[in-house]
């Protein structure tokens, strides 16, 4: 039996944790003896730092039942009033690929109120849990600032920090269980993020995604090897079968620990890791003067070109263009980012990118979004209407509507036009019935009652977020491409991790417009959704915080005591037509196609885009 570790030696960011960081010149260190948890991990040597190190920190932070309280009481209003999906996720009902149990946010908020705590960790990872069952990717509590913890690939090593020693081999057993069913578990029952268990599988393994500072795909290593919580154990043993060797090795993967804290922050005990990380800094700390890192040797990479058959023709910071040799009808755009600004400049690369195609004779189109996580609903139109340009003002609409309580109608009557009131500015909507954005913000004033589940609740009338609507001059030059206008000469691939924005233009394009899409990955033989999440725009409470105070309206909530990034869905769109939330709508996730992950088309998107042009037109 060998045993080795996967990771390379533990590796850590910034100064955080380097000791002369944390004692003055001239003062001798403390003894080992005379420190805490949290002042024995500030004080280790980095490369000797493992996870019960980390783990005695946390454990060693107190429960404090008066923030607890605090927290308590905010995140159940803002999950009870703010959040749009609390009554809906009582569905009892959810079809394939979904498959949810109905889900009470509400109550179980109230169940970790009744539980006594050891410590200050177990009811933050109870609170987490809380909002991770929604199974909302839109929705995320992430109180600690946890460091990210870095591991490796299962079930088949994709890759490994031993010159990829033991890259290929299969992985019989993790932790003493099965692989397989160790890996649906963990990734059905510990992720959050899509309500489809397949595309928290692909969530939790391995992919390549584009990197725009390379100009390639790289490996993306998945969330069961990269984590931003406390794994549920402190080394990972995989049994492998590498090769053709008979025996199975043993192998004990290790935690690389990186910190994910800002520079600056120091603390060399349990009292001031809660004083300087935990507890939220009123004021942030004032950046340390630093130079400038040099622009990376290449950027962008339109000069790399990584595929032999697959020829970069044009490239923007969110979407890149590719031409097929051997299928010279083929032309592929990558869209790995839908979080670029300035959006329309971000278009203009896309048409740009189909003339290219054009002019080499394309006349077919595959779109590759897989691993998209979303960003600016603005692009995702632009890029639906480059192909499928408006004949109506409501065509690159998506319908919307969001709760609406007292506090919200009260500061909302000062919300109209003002800056940075996202969520309380009738500016930024649609009226559907004009087609023309709101000239006043009455919306909140005569809001609906709708019930759902049994629970009824106030929401706005339908409305839409106002989106930019391509030129004429653009519309006049794609209206030439063969592929304009017509489904049958494209084709969309996903993998399921596919965020928002992407999941709203992945909608348009295979509901509204007939296209087909390809899924990759999730469990060979079953249903899998194109995308994680499709039907919600995403603020944080810190947002809404903000909102209230700079309209002068007093929030129904208070500041939470710990430095936090709650995120919470608070406009809900809905496929057109429909009175079921996109969010819920399972129907409009699934693709009209699965193909399962070779060897091949794992490692080589080259590969993977010649089979589905292939499978798409002979
Ligand atoms: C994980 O480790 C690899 C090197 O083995 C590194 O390239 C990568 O950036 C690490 N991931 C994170 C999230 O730190
Ligand atoms: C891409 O990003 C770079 C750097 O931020 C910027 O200078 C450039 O204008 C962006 N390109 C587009 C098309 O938005
Ligand atoms: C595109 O097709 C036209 C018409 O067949 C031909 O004249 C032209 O050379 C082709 N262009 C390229 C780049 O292959
Ligand atoms: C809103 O912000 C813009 C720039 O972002 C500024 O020009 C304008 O004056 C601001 N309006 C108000 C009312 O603060
Ligand atoms: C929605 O309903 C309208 C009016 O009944 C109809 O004209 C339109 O085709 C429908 N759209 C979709 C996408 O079903």
């Amino acid at each position: 039996m060998v045993l080795l570790s996967l990771q390379k030696t533990l590796v850590l960011l910034g100064t955080l944790l380097i000791p002369s960081a944390l004692t003055a010149p001239g003062t001798p260190s403390p003894s080992p003896s005379s420190l805490d948890a949290c002042g024995l991990l500030s004080s280790k040597d980095v490369t000797t730092l493992t996870f019960t190190d980390v783990a005695n920190c946390y454990h060693a932070i107190p429960f404090v039942p008066d923030h607890a309280k605090t927290t308590l009481e905010t995140v159940h209003t803002l999950f009870k009033d703010y959040y749009i999906f609390t009554d809906t996720a009582l569905n009892p009902r959810a079809s394939k690929p979904f498959k949810n149990e109905p889900y009470d946010v509400l109550k179980r908020f109230e169940s970790i109120g009744r539980t006594k705590y050891a410590g200050d960790f177990w009811f933050h990872k109870d609170v987490r849990k809380a909002v991770d069952d929604l199974k909302d990717g839109h929705a995320s509590y992430d109180a600690l600032h946890a460091p990210v913890v870095n591991g490796t690939q299962q079930l088949r090593v994709f890759r490994d920090n031993h010159d990829d020693e033991y890259k290929g081999c299969i992985v019989d057993k993790i932790n003493g269980s099965p692989a397989w069913s160790y890996m649906k578990d963990w990734s059905t029952n510990i992720l959050g993020i899509s309500h489809d268990p397949n595309a928290r599988l692909n969530i939790a393994l391995a992919t390549q995604v584009y990197k725009p500072e390379s100009g390639k795909f790289e490996t993306f290593d998945g969330l069961f090897a990269a984590r931003s919580t406390l794994p549920e154990s402190d080394v990972i043993e995989y049994q492998l079968r590498c090769g053709g060797l008979l025996r199975p090795i043993k192998v004990v993967g290790e935690w690389t620990i990186v910190s994910t804290l800002d520079e600056g922050i120091q603390f060399d005990s349990v009292d001031s890791y809660v004083k300087n990380v935990c507890l939220a800094p009123k004021q942030p700390a004032p950046a340390p003067s630093t130079i400038p890192p040099p622009p990376p040797a290449v950027l962008p990479g339109v000069e790399v070109q990584e595929f032999p058959g697959a020829e970069k023709v044009l490239e923007g910071n969110g979407t890149v263009f590719y031409h097929l040799k051997e299928q010279p009808h083929i032309g592929v755009l990558v869209i790995h980012s839908f979080d670029i600004f300035p959006f329309v400049d971000e278009g203009n690369v896309v048409f740009e990118g189909l003339k290219a195609l054009h002019s080499r004779n394309v006349t077919n189109l595959i779109i590759d979004v897989q691993g998209n996580m979303g960003g600016y609903v603005e692009l995702s139109a632009i890029v639906v209407q480059l192909l499928f340009p408006n004949k109506g003002p409501l065509d690159a609409l998506l319908e919307a509507d969001q709760r609406v309580t007292k506090p919200l109608q009260q500061a909302a009557l000062k919300g109209y036009n003002a800056n940075n009131t996202e969520f309380m500015d009738a500016s930024l909507l649609v009226d559907l019935k004009t087609g023309l954005p709101y000239s006043n913000n009455d919306i909140f004033s005569r809001p609906v009652t709708l019930t759902r589940n049994g629970r009824k609740n106030l929401y706005t009338e339908r409305t839409a977020l106002k989106v930019p609507i391509i030129p004429q001059s653009q519309i006049d030059t794609v209206k030439q491409f063969p592929w304009t206008n017509n489904a049958q000469n494209i084709r969309v691939i996903t993998d399921g991790r596919c965020g928002s924005a992407t999941g709203m233009t992945t909608y348009f394009w295979t509901s509204e417009h007939g296209v087909d899409a390809f899924v990759v990955g999730g469990t060979t033989g079953e249903d899998m959704s194109m995308f994680s999440y499709a039907g919600a725009s995403v603020l944080t409470l810190a947002d809404i915080q903000q909102t209230y105070k700079g309209l002068g309206a007093t929030s129904p909530m208070k500041d939470v005591p710990y430095a936090s990034a709650i995120r919470f869905s608070w406009l809900e769109v809905y496929a057109r037509n429909s009175t079921v939330p996109l969010e819920y709508d399972a129907m409009r996730f699934r693709a009209k196609h699965h193909v399962d992950y070779s060897i091949e088309n794992s490692f080589d998107r080259e590969a993977m885009w010649k089979d589905i042009g292939a499978l798409s037109w002979k």
